[in-house]
């Protein structure tokens, strides 16, 4: 079980622009797996246009955060965990010293093959590696999802038929859809072995302390 558990959580670690854009981005991709599934296969007696527009709006919202987030990695501080002394933010997204060669621990960690968490940076490796490819998942669910849109599609065209089409591209991104159902699962199961205290911290910016004595 990891020892991580065992620290307190500080508002300087999670500091509100980022509590502010998980929740946006969690209700944008809500919404849009639900509106997508719709598009799909509609599963229940709902509107095709309404989940349609609903659909573009979400994939804006998300865009536009998602953006916002990026931008303040780079202009705003945050602090490793248990910690108030902050930097700035986007370091702990790219590669740090601490979690050089802890890729395959991590990995063990994860299979069960290895008892205890490795020591890590603020997001070990494979954290960072889920954070930067949903990064790149958006940007290939934008160009997809562009390239279907009535009023982008002429734009797209080329690239359209390049990939075989709009079947196939429509097929490209609900693909892309499921690859954000199996990580997004994967990143909610781990917060709850691994980081439970995070938490009221990352939904209600609200700090907390191990209780004294207790061990896990
Ligand atoms: C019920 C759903 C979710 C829960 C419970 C949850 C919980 C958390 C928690 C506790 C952390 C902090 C982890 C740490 O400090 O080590 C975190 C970080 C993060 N989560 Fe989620 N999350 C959820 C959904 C999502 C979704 C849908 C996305 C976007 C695709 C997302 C993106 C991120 C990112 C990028 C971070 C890194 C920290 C940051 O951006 O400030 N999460 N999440
Ligand atoms: C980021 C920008 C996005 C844009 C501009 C976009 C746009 C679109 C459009 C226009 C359609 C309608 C296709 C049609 O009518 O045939 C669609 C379908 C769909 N979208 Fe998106 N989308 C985006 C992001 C996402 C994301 C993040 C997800 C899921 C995580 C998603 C999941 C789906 C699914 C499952 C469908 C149905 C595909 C099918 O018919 O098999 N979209 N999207």
């Amino acid at each position: 079980m990891s020892e991580q558990r065992d620290i307190k959580t500080t508002r300087e670690e999670h500091p509100l622009p980022a509590v502010v854009t998980h929740w946006v981005h969690l209700v944008a991709i809500g919404v849009l797996i639900w509106t997508g599934f719709f598009i799909h296969s509609p599963f229940y007696s709902g509107s095709m246009a309404n989940n349609r527009t609903f659909h573009l709006i979400f994939a804006w919202v998300l865009l536009s955060t998602a953006m916002v987030r990026l931008y303040w990695a780079f202009i705003g501080r945050s602090a490793p965990p248990g910690s108030r002394h902050e930097i700035r933010d986007y370091k702990f997204f790219a590669p740090q010293p601490e979690n050089r060669g802890k890729f395959l621990p991590m990995l063990q960690y994860y299979f069960f093959l290895r008892r205890t968490h490795p020591k890590t940076a603020k997001y070990n490796p494979l954290q960072k590696g889920a954070y930067a490819f949903w990064g790149f998942l958006i940007v290939l669910q934008a160009i997809t999802g562009f390239e279907l849109w009535t009023p982008t599609a002429s734009f797209f065209q080329p690239l359209t038929y390049a990939l075989g089409g709009p079947v196939i591209v429509r097929i490209i991104h609900y693909l892309i859809m499921w690859l954000f159902v199996v990580t997004v699962a994967l990143h909610i199961y781990l917060v709850f072995v691994e980081v439970v205290q995070e938490l009221p911290l990352m939904f209600w910016w609200r700090e907390t302390s191990p209780e004294p004595g207790k061990k896990r």
